[in-house]
Parts: C-alpha cells; structure tokens; sequence
C-alpha cells in the first residue's frame, strides 16, 4: 500500500526493502532526540536482523488485522514512521505512533500524515476511536494530539523509563 499525500511526502507500508535505511536512521539517531523520546527504538532497530524481525512482526500484523505500519518518505528519503498498533478488538480502538529522524522535525511532516491514518483508522478499520499515549515532557508530540482535537482520557503514572528517569504518560483519545 502506498499513499502520496502531497509533493513532498509518501507513506509507503513497510517492507524488507527499507529494513537497511530504516537501521542507518535510527544508528544515525541513536544519540538525540529520536532515542531520547523512544528509547524502545535502540531494540528494535539495533542490527539489521532485529530491523527484520521487527518488519516481519509489522507484516504479520499487518494481516491479522490490516493494521499498518507506514514508513514516512519524505523528498524520497526515509524520515520516519508512522504506525497503527493491533486492534483492540474488545473496545474496536488501535493506538496511533509515529517517529522521525532529528533532521525532518518540524516540517509538519507528522500534522501532513496524521490525517491520511486517522481516515484509515475510520473508514477502512471502521474503528470507532484512536488512542495516543505521549509522555508529559514530550511537549513536541502532544502537539499533535491537541491540534487534531485528541481528549486527554487519564494520566498513566510511570509508564516509561527515559535515560533521565521515569515519565508519566498521557492517554489521549478521538472518537469517530
Ligand atoms: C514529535 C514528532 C513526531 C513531531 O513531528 P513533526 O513532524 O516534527 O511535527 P510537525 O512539524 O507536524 O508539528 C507538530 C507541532 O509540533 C511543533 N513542533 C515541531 N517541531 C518542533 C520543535 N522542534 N520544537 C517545538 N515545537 C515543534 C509544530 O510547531 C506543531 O505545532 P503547532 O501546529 O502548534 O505549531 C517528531 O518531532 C519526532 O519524531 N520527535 C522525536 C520522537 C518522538 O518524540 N516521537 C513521538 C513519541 S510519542
């Protein structure tokens, strides 16, 4: 599945075929604010076997539900992800995440995607509701929530160790 969402940027499903520039992205982010914010991504990212795996999970997932996992081009090059996590299906909601090398932050790229995923999420998963969970530092992230009109659901206490110490996150949530 790919999709053009304008001149500059496509969301094109993962695929082995990018596990290679998806491991230099990360390596090259291994230090910033990338693995700052999702230290989980050191993991999966850390060899390209672990790319693999990762990208094998994100198929298989993929078609037990057809929840994606996009990977972000933006100009050509890959800038990131953008992804949906396995259905709940006792509440018909999925979580929302997304990640960017530190080069392509704020140029909207993000607020560009986010609309394209959350019309999936409506109209081909006939979800009836999107969850977002962003740590309370993490003040560039929550932007995205609030912009697209997200309610703030609970504060989840500790629910990540950053190399500065435990975060709380917040659960945010659109309803369709
Ligand atoms: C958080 C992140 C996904 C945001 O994506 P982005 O494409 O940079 O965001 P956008 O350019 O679409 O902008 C979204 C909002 O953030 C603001 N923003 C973007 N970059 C910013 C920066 N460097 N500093 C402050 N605000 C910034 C934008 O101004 C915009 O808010 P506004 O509409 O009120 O002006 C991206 O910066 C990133 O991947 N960061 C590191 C990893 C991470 O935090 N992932 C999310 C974990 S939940």
């Amino acid at each position: 599945m790919e999709k053009i969402i304008d001149s500059e940027i496509t969301l094109k499903q993962i695929s082995r075929d990018f596990a290679h520039d998806l491991f230099i992205l990360v390596q090259k982010n291994k230090n910033g604010n990338l693995c700052y914010w999702c230290p989980d991504l050191k993991k999966t990212y850390a060899s390209l076997e672990t790319t693999f795996t990762h990208i094998n999970d994100a198929n298989s997932k993929f078609e037990a539900d057809k929840t994606p996992d996009f990977v972000i081009f933006y100009k050509g090059i890959i800038a990131g992800l953008i992804s949906l996590s396995p259905i709940n299906s006792g509440n018909l909601t999925s979580e929302i995440g997304y990640w960017l090398g530190s080069e392509y932050e704020g140029l909207g790229i993000i607020s560009r995607s986010f609309p394209f995923v959350l019309d999936y999420a409506k109209d081909v998963l006939q979800l009836k509701a999107i969850e977002l969970s962003t740590s309370i530092p993490n003040i560039r992230s929550q932007k995205l929530p609030i912009n697209f009109k997200f309610q703030k659901v609970r504060t989840i206490p500790n629910a990540e160790i950053l190399e500065d110490g435990k975060v709380d996150h917040i659960l945010w949530r659109r309803e369709f």
